[in-house]
């Protein structure tokens, strides 16, 4: 009896399908709850489960690997609903004809790792963020899209949207930064770049911000270690970005590996169904990290994988990353009446609709067509955009006597290990082609081409990157002898900062610094490039060198975009989204700090006040911080008023002025203080930033205005909301160079 209901079923399903086939995919949501519904109801507990199982492929690993080879069969069997790291058309093909096979052929979706440019690789998402240019970083993710959609991926596990406040953490190169406003600003630029108009469209892709939440506080900068903060902390500092990203329509969300006071995410109720799906009314799903529901065995949290099985389905996590804890338990779970089979339709419901939404079921090979896949290889345009990013990702952290630009007349001496890298220009989480040698411009091809032709380049290795060999010296400074300017490159392997690359020594690897300091003895000027994913602790490195650029990794143009700026095509306009410390011992270092009940009243201040005795507080380089080619006054702040009520709105302006030699774009920063509240507030918050570009001479008058509103916090209570009271209202080029003025908002 049951068979031939769900052949009838089925039947009237498939009709419903190929009546749709030849429309548009966009349906409406009442139409696209009845076609998952119906198709739910076909199916038995174990193609259910099967839906919330996801494996990685073969081809390619991106975490440790469980031996299985039966994962064609279990794809057959329609027990699988998604496989991540499935590269290029010619293998989602493949996949997907197997997935057909199963009983009620549910298409496969296709997840991969697209962080910062599929076939184009873009600046790590970190360097991205010193752009400050919101547009740009769009346009970024949608190019991304559009080059993984063309290749059969559906959905990428990006953009990730932790805050962090230590460069010790690896994974710092793959998100936007300290601030949870800048931070919030980016995330959703990033989902709505990746998601385009709308999902089901070719060029869109499923977002996921990640990872959800708190991973950015891993104790130590030690990655996947744990966290324990207040609540307080968590809404206030960690959880905008991910409120930003549902706002933006983040199809997906990622579960993080850390425990969060005490409870892994991936197990946390109040983080994925009563935040998330209840309080944000998120409506999409949420995928495990890879082998999270696995590992809440480790943590001490499950006392087997079956019970880790349960505590996360019931959490509210949807999709199990090859931990196969679901596959091997959540049958039996709910024959046992432990899980409700409610929650599993829940999570295969989800699953479902972004299915439908992509429009899988009408074609599951739409996003696996060759030929579209070959359009979108060599874009000549996709380049461009790739190089225009990477320039505005440039940080110019110090330019004495006017060392840079240089000018093409002068003979050029590069040298570091990382002048003709070609694969490290790239960086981790970076998607490797066959042709990449062919493809990625480094520094040495990048100047060759804009120095006049016949110019004599200098070139010495000088060293590796992370070794005590030093046979290399002895060239390098003849090398250098015979330029008129060294240009230097120094600084990480781009396997050194990623997943998984925790360091707990900042400093140059290797014998960087004693090249450095052997070049210096040289007399010549040093222009210094530090390639990194992170802050690199470089204060000796800068004390030698006249000229800093830090060039994080900048993708497959990278060598023309150092060249532009180099050679002032381009006026370097980064501003650092994260705090560089002096020494690692600084370690927590962000901008937004409380003040203390003994602060210190400058950097020499270290009795009886909150300091150390052997280092200052301030920083290297603060939050915001970035030089220009030219110099940028600042006019005096106006404020429309200093007493307000809660209906007024405060406006502030100031003027810009281009004093120096060239054309060039400022970033003017916005932040407040809360002088006294209920809780303590930080020193400062970012609450806004607008970018001017500006000739020569040329001046601009810029207004920000601020309601209260803008000046909510979380009380003890954790309610969100501003109290009546006296703020200081900073503008100025970063964190630390401000012009304040004292306001007062009344009720
Ligand atoms: C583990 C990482 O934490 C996550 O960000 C990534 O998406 C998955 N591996 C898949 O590669």
């Amino acid at each position: 009896m049951f068979k031939f209901q769900a052949t009838v079923l089925f039947l009237l399903f498939c009709f419903v399908q190929s009546s749709q086939a030849q429309k548009n995919v966009s349906t409406t949501s009442g139409e696209l709850n009845r076609r998952v519904d119906s198709l739910l109801r076909l199916m038995t507990l174990e193609e259910k489960v099967g839906q919330l199982n996801q494996y990685t492929s073969d081809w390619n690993f991106t975490g440790p690997i469980t031996p299985d080879n039966d994962k064609i069969g279990q794809i057959r069997a329609g027990k699988v609903g998604s496989m991540l790291n499935v590269k290029g058309v010619e293998h989602t093909r493949i996949l997907q004809s197997h997935a057909l096979q199963s009983r009620l052929k549910i298409p496969l979706l296709f997840g991969q790792d697209v962080v910062h440019g599929f076939r184009t690789t873009f600046p790590l998402p970190l360097a991205e963020a010193a752009s400050w240019d919101i547009e740009a970083i769009e346009l970024s993710a949608r190019i991304a899209a559009t080059e993984a959609a063309a290749a059969g991926v559906h959905w990428t596990f990006a953009p990730m949207v932790d805050i962090y406040r230590d460069p010790r953490w690896g994974r710092v190169m793959e998100g936007a930064g300290e601030d949870s406003y800048l931070g919030a600003r980016i995330a959703a630029a990033r989902v709505r770049g990746f998601q385009g108009k709308q999902l089901g469209d070719l060029d869109a892709v499923m977002a996921c911000a990640k990872h959800f939440a708190a991973y950015g506080a891993a104790e130590g900068g030690r990655d996947y270690n744990s966290v324990d903060m207040s609540l307080r902390k968590l809404w206030e500092v960690y959880m905008p970005p991910f409120k930003a990203a549902a706002d933006a329509g983040a199809a997906t969300f990622m579960n993080s590996f850390n425990d969060l006071n005490g409870i892994p995410a991936t197990g946390s109720s109040y983080l994925q169904r009563e935040v998330l799906k209840g309080k944000w009314g998120f409506k999409g799903f949420v995928v495990s990290d890879w082998g999270s529901i696995g590992e809440m065995v480790n943590h001490g949290f499950a006392v087997n994988d079956k019970e880790a099985a349960l505590l996360a389905i019931n959490a509210g996590s949807d999709m199990d990353m090859e931990s196969r804890s679901y596959r091997n338990h959540l049958v039996a779970l709910v024959k046992e009446g432990k899980v409700k089979e409610d929650y599993i339709d829940d999570a295969v419901r989800r699953i479902l609709q972004k299915k439908f939404e992509l429009g899988l079921f009408e074609d599951p090979y739409r996003f696996s067509v060759l030929g579209r896949q070959a359009e979108q290889w060599n874009k000549k345009e996709n380049l461009i955009a790739a190089r225009e990013m990477a320039k505005k990702s440039i940080v110019l952290l110090k330019n004495e006597n006017a060392a840079l630009p240089l000018s093409k007349s002068k003979k050029l001496a590069l040298i570091g290990p990382f002048v003709k890298s070609v694969r490290d220009n790239l960086g981790f989480w970076s998607i490797e082609w066959p042709d990449d040698s062919l493809r990625i411009v480094n520094l040495w091809q990048g100047v060759k081409d804009k120095m006049p032709k016949g110019s004599v380049i200098g070139y010495a290795r000088g060293c590796n990157v992370n070794d005590n060999d030093t046979s290399g010296f002895a060239e390098a400074i003849s090398v250098a002898q015979n330029a008129d300017v060294i240009i230097l490159t120094v600084g990480e392997a781009s396997d050194m900062s990623g997943e998984a690359k925790s360091r707990s020594n900042l400093h140059l690897p290797g014998v960087q610094q004693r090249l450095i300091q052997l070049l210096a003895g040289t007399g010549k000027p040093i222009i210094l490039l530090v390639h990194a994913g992170r802050p690199l602790v470089i204060q000796d490195a800068v004390a030698q060198s006249s000229a800093v650029l830090y060039t994080w990794w900048l993708g497959t143009e990278a060598g023309h975009a150092i060249a532009d700026v180099l050679f002032g095509e381009y006026n370097p306009s980064g501003r650092l989204p994260m705090t560089f410390p002096r020494t690692e011992g600084q370690i927590p270092i962000y901008y937004n700090h409380y003040n203390t009940g003994r602060p210190a009243a400058h950097d020499n201040h270290s009795n009886y006040v909150s300091a150390y005795i052997d280092l200052p507080n301030s920083p290297a380089y603060p939050f915001g911080f970035g030089l220009s080619y030219t110099q940028f006054d600042y006019g005096k702040m106006t404020l429309s008023d200093t007493l307000l009520n809660s209906a007024q709105k405060l406006k502030m302006s100031v003027t810009i002025t281009n004093r120096g030699k060239y054309a060039g774009k400022e970033t003017v920063q916005l932040y407040t203080r809360d002088i006294a509240a209920s809780v303590v507030r930080p020193v400062k918050e970012l609450k806004g930033f607008q970018q001017v570009f500006l000739q020569p001479g040329e001046s601009k008058t810029i207004v920000f205005e601020i309601a209260t509103d803008d000046l909510r916090f979380y009380n003890e209570q954790l309610e969100y909301i501003w109290e009546p009271g006296d703020f200081d209202i900073m503008i100025g080029r970063n964190a630390l160079d401000v012009e304040r003025r004292r306001i007062r908002f009344i009720k």
